[in-house]
């Protein structure tokens, strides 16, 4: 079963996302329109290891000369050191203008295999085979790639589309517990600032015990994709409705950093963000019931004790955020589930009460 979007962009490259259980014969398609013989895989050293057949039958017989670069796990990856080793690589190599790049893995690998593609040569081909359901529904979507700088995350980068995404669920036969959850709060989070029954289908996974079976999540895939794809349309360059996208994000990047990136996963934190989100929200007269998220609470097993800092140290951190302007914290919040506004906090009291109330809820 195979299934697609169609992504217009502002850039000259449109492209396809597709989904699907084994994408292989739809892989093998597109590849077919490619004149040329060698081609670049940099993939995530686990889905080396467990899927590397899955991929390579399809790629191999097009590109006999099929480069295989190991991208280790983690986000230490998308580092200056391993972004010049894949660059080595793929220059030493012998790349030229037309020659495709496969990013296959979760975020780590998408973004740094991005930011190669779109800087070797000015640019070459860039397919990404997300593995993780955070990539299926969020980073092989809008185009942004990057790594990391001593000074933070993701400061390095640049906008570069993909000429396709190959959503197929197949690699999510692998994935771990705790990187379902991961992604389930980007998906959590369409359904929070767009369409609210996605919390409902997601209940039905969990009620039908199918909460990590990959086909079963096609559908709630494609909803997400297509949110993220239609919100990123109107905002290329992040400079409106794109910041829809951050709900929950500005208080998890304070509970990710208080937790030294390592205590508490992205995902982890942007659920108790939008927790806080939702509190802030109905303090300024939002009408939305916390128990819609708070019902998922058992999933994450989140403990926020390690958080020592008082709610007003806090709310400094949150002027530390680099998507902050002139000290001016700016938080996505709802009028309902499916209604989002940019709120700009002039009067900072209710954003510590709101830093209490959630700190309470994950003690
Ligand atoms: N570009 C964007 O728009 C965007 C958006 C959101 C997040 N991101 C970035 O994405 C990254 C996080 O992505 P992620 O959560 O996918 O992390 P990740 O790429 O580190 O993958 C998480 C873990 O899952 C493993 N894995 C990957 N595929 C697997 C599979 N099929 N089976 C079993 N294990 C598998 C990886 O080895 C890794 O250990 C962050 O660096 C974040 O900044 C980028």
């Amino acid at each position: 079963m195979s299934d697609k979007i169609f992504v217009q962009t502002s850039t000259e490259k449109n492209y396809n996302l597709h989904f699907g259980y084994d994408l292989s014969e739809v892989l093998k398609e597109y590849i077919s329109s490619y004149s040329a013989k060698k081609a670049f895989v940099l993939v995530d050293a686990f889905v080396l290891k467990n899927h590397r057949a899955h991929f390579e039958k399809v790629l191999k017989k097009k590109f006999p000369e099929l480069q295989i670069f190991e991208v280790p796990r983690g986000e230490k990856a998308k580092s200056f050191e391993i972004y010049n080793k894949a660059v080595d690589f793929v220059l030493g190599k012998g790349v030229e203008r037309a020659t495709p790049l496969f990013a296959i893995g979760g975020g780590v690998t998408g973004d740094l295999a991005g930011f190669v593609a779109a800087t070797v040569l000015r640019g070459i081909p860039l397919i990404h085979i997300p593995t993780t359901l955070l990539a299926m529904v969020d980073s092989s979507i809008g185009g942004k790639t990057g790594i990391n700088h001593s000074v933070g995350k993701n400061l390095i980068g640049s906008f570069y589309q993909p000429d396709a995404v190959f959503a197929d669920v197949k690699y999510l036969e692998t994935l771990p517990q705790e990187e379902w959850v991961n992604g389930l709060s980007e998906v959590l989070k369409y359904g929070m600032i767009h369409s609210p029954e996605i919390l409902e289908q997601i209940n039905t996974l969990i009620d039908d015990e199918s909460f990590t079976d990959g086909k079963a999540w096609l559908s709630l895939i494609r909803q997400s994709a297509q949110i993220k794809t239609d919100i990123v349309a109107e905002d290329v360059l992040e400079a409106g409705k794109r910041a829809f996208l951050n709900f929950g994000h500005t208080f998890a990047h304070v509970i990710e950093k208080e937790g030294n990136f390592s205590e508490y996963s992205h995902g982890e934190a942007v659920y108790a963000g939008m927790i806080a989100a939702v509190y802030a929200s109905n303090k300024l007269g939002g009408r939305i019931e916390l128990s819609n998220l708070l019902q998922f609470k058992s999933l994450y097993d989140l403990s926020l004790d390690t958080i020592l800092v008082s709610p007003a140290e806090l709310v400094e951190g949150m002027k530390a955020d680099k998507k902050v302007k002139d000290e001016q914290i700016q938080l996505i919040l709802l009028k309902e589930p499916g209604s989002p506004y940019l709120y700009k906090v002039l009067e900072t009291e209710f954003v510590e009460q709101t830093w209490e109330h959630t700190l309470k809820i994950f003690r």
